[in-house]
């Protein structure tokens, strides 16, 4: 009997094209919106998956597990993140969880680069000036931004998409590049990124990209306090997680020109509502989550979310397999 799957969104269709090469059997919550999770609870009752690729806004727990019963092996998200699966719940039933790692790395660094280019260079008022007829005649102080060249360059978290960061951020001709981990990277000393504290990160640095994972230690690292500790023209440009920053303390410390601007690809809340007080400020530039918004990427993230659940079909341990 073919093995059955349950997506819960219209998905890139390379995933598709190997689940039916594969022979697997497919259903899919037909719409570009997240399914509402008592309709994936309902959808996957008693019909025998054994496959559930999921995705970051659906919260997989032990209600999904219960209702899809003893066939289900295998949950595969469409994402780096997987705080919304149930680890705890997985391991009860001996339930694999699968995540996605290296694939949406070089487009969300490339996306982080072009986010502090965007806010430093203020591309967002200028063309806001030009289409709301305010492009006057050539002036010598209109919306000057600040260059990338002779600064210091902070990154927190060495990961991959920090490496991504560093490596792009080289090409700049700047003067320092600096990051803070919670260890030393190998790989960061070959491109001469200097390994420093979190307080001197925060001090020395023009720009700082937020490239480090969501856990308990960095959640709201970002605060009044540390604010004051940065530079007054500094740059903070977000592509992690909203939970990295204090919200109200970046809106008071963008607003009392304690730093110099944000750029944030990843808020809290998300979405964040057009009525956010961050949304009123210049300084800050807002884009709504779209760090990995590349065909390359989603076609990548889509045929890997089904090779994992295909690898488990075939008894073979999924790329994407997450320690538990
Ligand atoms: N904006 C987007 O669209 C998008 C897309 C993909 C990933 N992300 C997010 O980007 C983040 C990084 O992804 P990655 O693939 O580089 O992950 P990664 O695990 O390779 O790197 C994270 C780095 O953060 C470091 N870190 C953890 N705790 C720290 C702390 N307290 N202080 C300093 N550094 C710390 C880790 O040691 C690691 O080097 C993830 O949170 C992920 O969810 C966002």
């Amino acid at each position: 009997m073919a093995n059955k799957v349950y997506i819960t969104r219209r998905i890139p269709p390379v995933g598709i094209d190997l689940f039916r090469e594969k022979g697997v059997e497919i259903d899919f919550w037909d719409s570009d919106e997240a399914i509402p999770h008592q309709e994936l609870v309902k959808n996957v009752k008693g019909k025998g998956y054994a496959g559930l690729l999921c995705l970051l806004t659906d919260q997989v727990d032990a209600e999904v597990f219960e209702a899809a019963g003893p066939s289900l092996k295998v949950v595969s998200t469409l994402s780096v993140g997987y705080e919304h699966i149930d680890l705890k719940a997985c391991k009860a039933r001996n339930i694999i969880a699968c995540n996605l790692s290296k694939i949406s790395t070089d487009c969300v660094s490339e996306f982080a680069v072009t986010l502090a280019l965007a806010v430093s260079r203020r591309i967002e008022e200028g063309i806001a000036a030009v289409r709301n007829g305010n492009w006057g005649l050539w002036k010598p102080m209109w919306i000057l931004g600040s260059s990338f060249a002779n600064r210091t360059i902070g990154v927190l978290g060495m990961g991959r998409i920090g490496y991504g960061v560093a490596r792009r951020m080289k090409a700049f001709c700047i003067s320092r590049l600096i990051y803070h981990d919670i260890k030393e990277s190998s790989f960061a000393q070959e491109l001469g990124a200097e390994f420093v504290d979190l307080e001197t990160l925060l001090k020395d640095s023009d720009v700082i990209c937020i490239c480090c994972n969501l856990t308990p230690a960095t959640h709201y690292l970002f605060n009044k306090e540390n604010f004051k500790k940065m530079k007054n023209t500094a740059i903070l440009i977000n592509t992690s997680r909203g939970g990295v920053i204090n919200h109200d303390d970046l809106y008071d410390a963008l607003k009392n020109h304690e730093i110099g601007a944000a750029g944030l690809d990843v808020t809290e809340p998300e979405p964040l509502p057009k009525e956010h007080r961050l949304n009123s400020l210049p300084n800050c530039v807002v884009t709504p989550h779209m760090g990995s918004n590349t065909w390359e990427a989603r076609n990548n993230m889509s045929y890997n979310a089904a090779l994992n659940i295909v690898s488990v079909f075939e008894n073979q341990t999924p790329i994407g397999k997450i320690k538990n």
